[in-house]
């Protein structure tokens, strides 16, 4: 087991390069499986997440390796196993894109999904649902979800809450589907877009990704594709607010600066100055900024990935803050963690309230989960003295490098072997 060690208070400078997006990621490696041909995508993120699909994928069948760190070549002209009940495709809750990719091309599949908890706080009804309205038979018995078709037929499927998830397992399984296919309250997360872009090179008839209606014209067959994925919206927003709670002038470059609109407005609004260019943002900050109020919604709403990125650098901005959470409803586990490191934070089911101090102090704290560790770094980064953060396996699961990175900025931040 390994811990980061930083030793807060630095100023960050410099410039940083923006992965690939983990989550465009997860959902475009399973959709390569409904290729039937070799498809090469690159500027894959070089993180767990993606190693496990990885994995996942040569263990099914499709031939899947690595052409350089960030390029994988994906072979699915082979038989594929539709039967996906691996230990990889437990660790990741993005294996649900299985369901879709198998369904759509094979119109059977079966796979594992993360247990317990994951059907409680975070279900999956509503992809089940679209599989069902597709014509697909549905089971779900130990953890294992099946699903088979005769034929999917296309139709009109309203969505009763705005699912990223859904939305683009239902416009896998659709795009092999018989008809049109038609998806009321689409998430317009930049993720579905390009999973929609990336299946459109593969031969699929995907239009209006991005506003919440999509259409999906149902094609016999898809075909191989070369693609490049979207950089990481999530990795850029916390580089951001990581450089402005430390202060500094930092260049997070390689972005799609519109998918960071709701971070740099609010940034505008605490005290940050922005400057945006083609691919890249400038943050100079000072470091002592005012507070503000965060509500996070579906996109282009302010992400509740960076919900808690956000709520450590509120913990000391001049001010009292509130954070309402309206995604996901117990995302405030890691707030136990910044009040080790003197943040004082009430919260009330979905609402957190921040009282801003002057300086947090530096402890032992742990990753409670991927975001959540994230929050650790960038609080840890503008601390006095040194915080310790362990059980990092969460972070590496979605951020490629991220002490080189914060290394190269000026931070004081190092991986060690936990004693
Ligand atoms: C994706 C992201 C995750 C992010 C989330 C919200 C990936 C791999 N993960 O997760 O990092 O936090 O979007 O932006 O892209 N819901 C249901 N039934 C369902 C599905 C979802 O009730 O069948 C609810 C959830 O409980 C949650 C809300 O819908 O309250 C949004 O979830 P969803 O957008 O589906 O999240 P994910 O796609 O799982």
């Amino acid at each position: 087991m390994e811990k980061l060690v930083i030793t807060g208070g630095k100023r960050l400078n410099g410039e940083v390069f923006i992965s690939g997006a983990k989550n465009a990621a997860v959902a475009i490696i399973p959709a390569a499986i409904m290729a039937g041909g070799i498809c090469v995508i690159d500027n894959l993120p070089n993180i767990e997440d993606v190693a496990s699909l990885r994995s996942t994928l040569n263990k099914m069948g499709a031939g899947c390796e690595y052409a350089d760190k960030h390029t994988l070549k994906i072979d699915s002209s082979g038989d594929i196993n539709t039967c996906a009940v691996f230990e990889e495709v437990r660790k990741i809750r993005a294996s649900y894109y299985l369901l879709g990719a198998l369904l759509g091309r094979y119109k059977n599949a079966a796979v594992a999904l993360p247990g317990g908890c994951n059907f409680g706080t975070r279900p999956i009804d509503l992809h089940l649902k679209g599989f069902r309205a597709l014509g697909a038979k549905v089971e779900v018995s130990n953890g294992i979800v099946k699903l088979s078709a005769e034929k999917l037929i296309g139709t009109q499927i309203y969505m009763d809450q705005v699912s990223v998830g859904a939305t683009i397992n239902i416009m896998l399984a659709s795009s092999m589907a018989e008809g049109t296919t038609i998806i009321e309250n689409a998430a317009k997360e930049p993720h579905v877009v390009d999973t929609a872009n990336f299946l459109n090179m593969m031969g699929a008839n995907i239009k209006g990704a991005g506003t919440d209606i999509i259409r999906i014209r149902g094609v016999k067959e898809l075909h191989g594709a070369e693609y490049t994925i979207i950089p990481d919206q999530i990795e850029a927003g916390t580089y951001m607010i990581a450089a402005a709670m430390a202060g500094g002038e930092v260049t997070v470059k390689n972005i799609i600066p519109k998918h960071m609109d709701s971070l740099t407005a609010k940034l505008a609004e605490m005290g940050v100055n922005i400057e945006k260019d083609d691919d890249s943002i400038k943050i100079i900050s000072s470091g002592a900024l005012n507070c503000a109020n965060i509500k996070t919604m579906s996109y282009p709403g302010f992400p509740t990935d960076l919900q808690p990125q956000m709520t450590a650098l509120l913990s000391a901005c001049n001010g009292i803050s509130v954070v309402t959470e309206n995604v996901w409803d117990n995302r405030y586990q890691y707030v136990d963690e910044l009040r080790q490191l003197g943040a004082k934070i009430t919260v009330e089911s979905r609402v957190a309230l921040i009282e801003g101090v002057k300086k947090l102090k530096g402890a032992k704290v742990s990753a409670t989960d991927l975001r959540a560790g994230a929050a650790m770094i960038v609080a840890g980064l503008s601390a006095e003295g040194v915080t310790e953060i362990s059980n990092i396996k969460y972070i590496d699961r979605g951020y490629e490098e991220i002490e080189e990175k914060l290394s190269n900025l000026g931070a004081d931040i190092i991986r060690v072997d936990e004693d």
